[in-house]
């Protein structure tokens, strides 16, 4: 076969079999298709798309190109939880630990940030020692010790998603439905899961902005984890600013801390409560989601939750020292401070903009090589619904270099509006959608 041929059939619209994308894929992995073909083959696939058939063939091989975990001697129903990609969203690492003090065993493969949406791996990795580069033993190991544990792919589970995750983070190619589900789903049912809630994000910072690109984003990752066999169920929420006030790895990390020890962040706790909830319901450990949240609720304020994500960042080389006491950890030379200019409430928070602006600071990559700056990024005072008056911060921006934060700032302040007219803050849940349908939230 020859790799020229597959990237002009799908160029020009046609369907690919299983041997050719087959052929692609692996021998993308193997290093005998380079990067520029396969930047070419996934542009094809950006513009031209692929059927919900291809979709699932394209999933499968992902999921084949390295080993799928069987974790059956682990008891209990395993569940996960992915998000379709946010600015601020450090859910899973409150949500994992919470569920796993519950009983259900939580084995989460992550990704690092992608586009302007920041990655759960790059926020652990901002915590000194912690590995997230786990052998598969060590990952079987800790699940099982544990009933938790938080890796990125290896080179043995879905590596043709971590090369083409990477390539496709700086080609342009991420915003695409059977990319992005192939993506996700091949990690997720490669990981030894019996069941997964998923947060597909709409709005400013998401990949799928419209609500009608999410829904089809969440009706096709859906389809997949039922045609494969586990149960998946999907939450349509708010991504037009950021969740919870962090942005920016350690940051991020140092509000999971807080929310863990029983502070209320309302948004970010409130989509955390209710996908917790659903890992419960799904885990056999709660009735419904209501009783899941309840159950997830006592788990935060008893400090059971905390507990286990002390456990696990042991378990996983972290120095445990910077989580107990955050001041530790080192800060950035420059901060400064975006304050309002005049009275009224704030009517936006362009969480895209900010997850640019995030970029600019060193909290994100612009090449894939780019080193990361974990103490980089932006604490939002105030939100989108809160009134202000003049003079009253309402974030304040953290870098090394001066000149980026200078950069960063004139772009942050137009990102945020106040206005004089009063302002709600947005829905935050759209939307439950499972095998039946899509059914509203209501709040
Ligand atoms: N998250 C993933 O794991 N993959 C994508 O393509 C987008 C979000």
């Amino acid at each position: 076969m020859n790799p020229v041929e597959i990237i002009r059939k799908k160029r020009d619209k046609q369907k690919l079999t299983r041997e050719e994308m087959e052929f692609f894929i692996k021998g993308y992995v193997d290093g005998k298709i380079p990067d520029y073909q396969m930047s070419a083959f996934l542009m094809a696939i950006y513009f031209n798309k692929m059927d919900f058939d291809e979709t699932v063939v394209f999933t499968d091989i992902m999921l084949n190109s390295g080993v799928v975990v069987d974790l059956s001697d682990i008891p209990g129903v395993k569940v996960d939880k992915h998000s379709t990609g946010g600015i601020g969203d450090k859910v899973s690492i409150i949500l994992a630990p919470m569920v796993a003090s519950c009983g259900v065993p939580v084995p989460m493969i992550s990704g690092r940030g992608l586009g302007h949406t920041g990655g759960t791996l790059d926020k652990l990795d901002s915590i000194p020692g912690f590995r997230t580069n786990l052998s598969l033993g060590e990952y079987k190991e800790v699940i099982s010790k544990i009933g938790i544990v938080m890796i990125g792919q290896t080179k043995e589970i879905a590596p043709a998603d971590k090369k083409m995750y990477a390539l496709r983070d700086v080609t342009g190619t991420v915003e695409c439905i059977p990319l992005i589900a192939g993506s996700i789903m091949s990690k997720k049912l490669a990981e030894g899961i019996d069941a997964l809630v998923l947060d597909i994000k709409t709005g400013r910072g998401a990949f799928m902005q419209s609500k009608e690109d999410a829904i089809e984003l969440a009706k096709t990752l859906i389809a997949i984890g039922n045609r494969f066999g586990k149960k998946t169920i999907g939450f349509l929420t708010d991504m037009s600013q950021p969740l919870g006030n962090a942005v920016g790895n350690w940051l991020e990390i140092a509000e999971c801390v807080e929310c863990l020890r029983g502070k209320d962040v309302p948004d970010l706790m409130e989509v955390t409560y209710l996908l917790g909830g659903a890992m419960l319901m799904l885990g056999k450990k709660a009735s419904s989601i209501e009783d899941g949240i309840k159950i997830c609720k006592e788990a935060i304020t008893s400090g059971r939750a905390y507990k286990k994500f002390l456990e696990m960042v042991e378990h996983q080389g972290g120095k445990k020292e910077y989580i107990e006491e955050l001041s530790k950890y080192p800060k950035s030379k420059y901060s400064k401070s975006i304050v309002s200019k005049s009275d009224g409430d704030i009517v936006k928070i362009d969480a895209l903009e900010v997850g640019l602006v995030g970029i600019i600071l060193g909290a994100g990559r612009m090449k894939v090589d780019d080193v990361i700056d974990p103490k980089a990024g932006i604490v939002f005072y105030k939100k989108v619904g809160d009134s202000v008056e003049k003079g009253d911060t309402i974030a304040i921006l953290y870098c090394d270099d001066e000149e980026k934060l200078k950069q960063a700032e004139k772009r942050l302040e137009r990102a945020i509006l106040v206005a004089t007219e009063p302002c709600t803050p947005p829905k935050l849940i759209y939307a439950m959608i499972d095998e039946m349908g899509i059914h509203e939230w209501k709040q």
